[in-house]
């Protein structure tokens, strides 16, 4: 083994080359991933990797619906890139209408030629002057050709606040039902899908401690159980989300959890998926979104990681009640959330031009959802465009992709597949964080295996150190493998209109030995191996 500052001298050279697409010499490894693969290991359920979008500022109009007389390329009204770049990612769901914006969200409002113009509940967010009248051009049917159009499931949020079981139970009949059964199905075929949508994904609620009408665990409960019992039986077998946890909150919010589960004791409804919202929350702080040291680096990065134990502690609370895991967690918001102020218009309501930092906070997440796929059914990003944790910005003919984006395409390779053990045996870092010094892992990672294809995804944190690594296989060899690597030498960057392509992947080379397959992870970076086993 060469002494680590040779080592570093060493792979700075490696690391400068992998950057100029050169092979790279590997010298000796100062971290091992160990990978064993396990075929009867849980399945990485692919709406681990799904997107929220919410009638929030630029989000659905003009993110996604640009209408169908737009001069920008539009397949009937919906944005022709968004669709081409979603579909490309195999997107696997779309959670809609919201957010705080489903309680207040009345269906029928978006059906029909003539469509009233409502009040959003964002208006009382908006900058004074900013008018956000929701116009209602968007709404199921729209949304439902979205989902077609790029192969997403739908996930919808009923309205429990300001809305009615018999509401829910509606909207459910007029996706689901068979023209013939029910009035509503043939207002839908009226209204130009003869075919039922066939939802199977539903939300009772959303932050019903909070804008989803200010409940206490048991009241929620009480009401959850007035909205699932009278459930339509039209097909597909529903899968029910209850309301769950503000993750974020310093005390993870368990007696959320406990108190939702301990009201259910003896009731019959179904409780199929627990939501978690999760947001790396930076709103009260003065972190920046683009101008930040290596204290702002390591924070957010630090504070997105948390997840891990909240996930950790609401499922061991679930436990006590569910000891067979019925109900699984549904991280249905997740991102990191900065202060206002740094938005890309005043009405595009909460827009982020987001970083390389939040393309490694992403990286984290997924690799943290992929070690817990057996507690986890779906996440979803919170939210696509224009919003809080997104994918792109897009602003009439203007349309970029920010680097989170390229993460969700370097993490398909873990979608259905089967979560492969994995131990990183990788020294400590010794970091900066605005409390003061802190240590964190040295690497993230979380592996899975499809037949013979078995999918790395590592992330460096370190803003200066190179990690020499060496993936090793506990049984068989690899034969092959190729990467991909998003990094950019100023940790600060992003895309913009004017540079869309500053954070950008590369191809990223692999050594491969027998069971081993070396490689040198340059600082600040995310990596994905796809590796041929024997
Ligand atoms: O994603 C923005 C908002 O954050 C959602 O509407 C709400 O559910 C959460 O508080």
């Amino acid at each position: 083994m060469i002494d680590r500052r040779s080592f570093i001298r060493s792979s700075a050279i490696v690391s400068s080359a992998v950057l100029a697409g050169v092979a790279p010499v590997v010298l000796a490894a100062d971290a091992e991933v160990e990978i064993t693969p396990r075929p009867d290991g849980p399945e990485i359920s692919a709406h681990l990797y799904g997107q929220f979008i919410e009638h929030l500022g630029g989000v659905i109009y003009d993110g996604i619906w640009v209408g169908k007389n737009s001069k920008i390329p539009n397949v009937g009204g919906i944005r022709k890139q968004f669709i081409d770049d979603m579909a490309r990612i195999s997107v696997p769901n779309f959670r809609w209408p919201g957010g705080c914006f489903a309680d207040a969200y009345h269906w029928r409002d978006g059906i029909g030629a003539k469509r009233p113009r409502t009040y959003n509940y964002w208006q009382a967010s908006a900058p004074e002057g900013v008018d956000v009248t929701e116009t209602n051009n968007f709404g199921i049917h729209e949304f439902m050709h979205l989902c077609k159009l790029t192969g997403a499931e739908a996930y919808l949020a009923a309205n429990m606040a300001s809305g009615s079981p018999q509401e829910f139970h509606d909207w459910v009949a007029y996706c689901n039902a068979q023209v013939g059964t029910s009035s509503l199905a043939d207002e839908r075929a009226a209204n130009g899908d003869k075919e039922p949508f066939a939802v199977k994904w539903w939300g009772v609620g959303n932050e019903s401690w909070g804008c989803g009408g200010d409940m206490n665990p048991q009241e929620y409960a009480t009401l959850y159980r007035r909205f699932v019992t009278q459930y339509p039986a039209y097909a597909p077998k529903p899968y029910l989300v209850a309301v769950g946890p503000r993750g974020h909150q310093k005390d993870m919010d368990l007696d959320w959890t406990r108190g939702f589960f301990d009201a259910m004791v003896g009731h019959r409804s179904p409780i199929d998926g627990l939501s978690i919202h999760y947001y790396t929350d930076f709103r009260n702080s003065p972190e920046k979104i683009a101008t930040f040291n290596a204290n702002g680096w390591f924070d957010v990065i630090r504070e997105g990681a948390r997840i891990e134990d909240v996930i950790g502690k609401h499922w061991a609370i679930m436990e006590k009640y569910d000891p067979s895991h019925h109900t699984r967690l549904i991280v249905d918001e997740w991102g990191v959330w900065y202060k206002k102020g740094e938005e890309i218009a005043p009405n595009y309501l909460l827009s982020q031009p987001l970083t390389l930092r939040d393309a490694v906070h992403t990286a984290y997440s997924f690799d943290i959802f992929n070690r817990h796929a057996e507690k986890l059914a779906m996440t979803n990003v919170a939210q696509t465009v224009n919003c809080i944790h997104s994918l792109f910005l897009a602003e009439g003919d203007k349309f970029v992709r920010l680097p989170p984006y390229y993460v969700f395409e370097m993490y398909r390779g873990h979608m259905n597949a089967r979560q492969a053990g994995i131990q990183i045996r990788c020294e400590e870092l010794k970091v900066p964080t605005s409390s003061g010094p802190a240590t964190m892992a040295g690497l993230s990672g979380s592996a899975s295996t499809k037949g013979k294809t078995l999918t790395v995804t590592l992330t460096n944190p370190s803003l200066d150190s190179p990690r020499a690594v060496a993936v090793r296989l506990t049984t068989g060899d690899i034969t092959e493998g190729r990467g991909q690597v998003l990094t950019h030498e100023d940790m600060t960057k992003s895309n913009t209109f004017a540079h869309p392509n500053e954070v950008h992947l590369a191809p990223f080379p692999v050594n491969v030995r027998s069971n081993r397959a070396e490689i040198s992870i340059p600082p600040r970076a995310v990596v994905a191996l796809e590796l041929k086993m024997s």
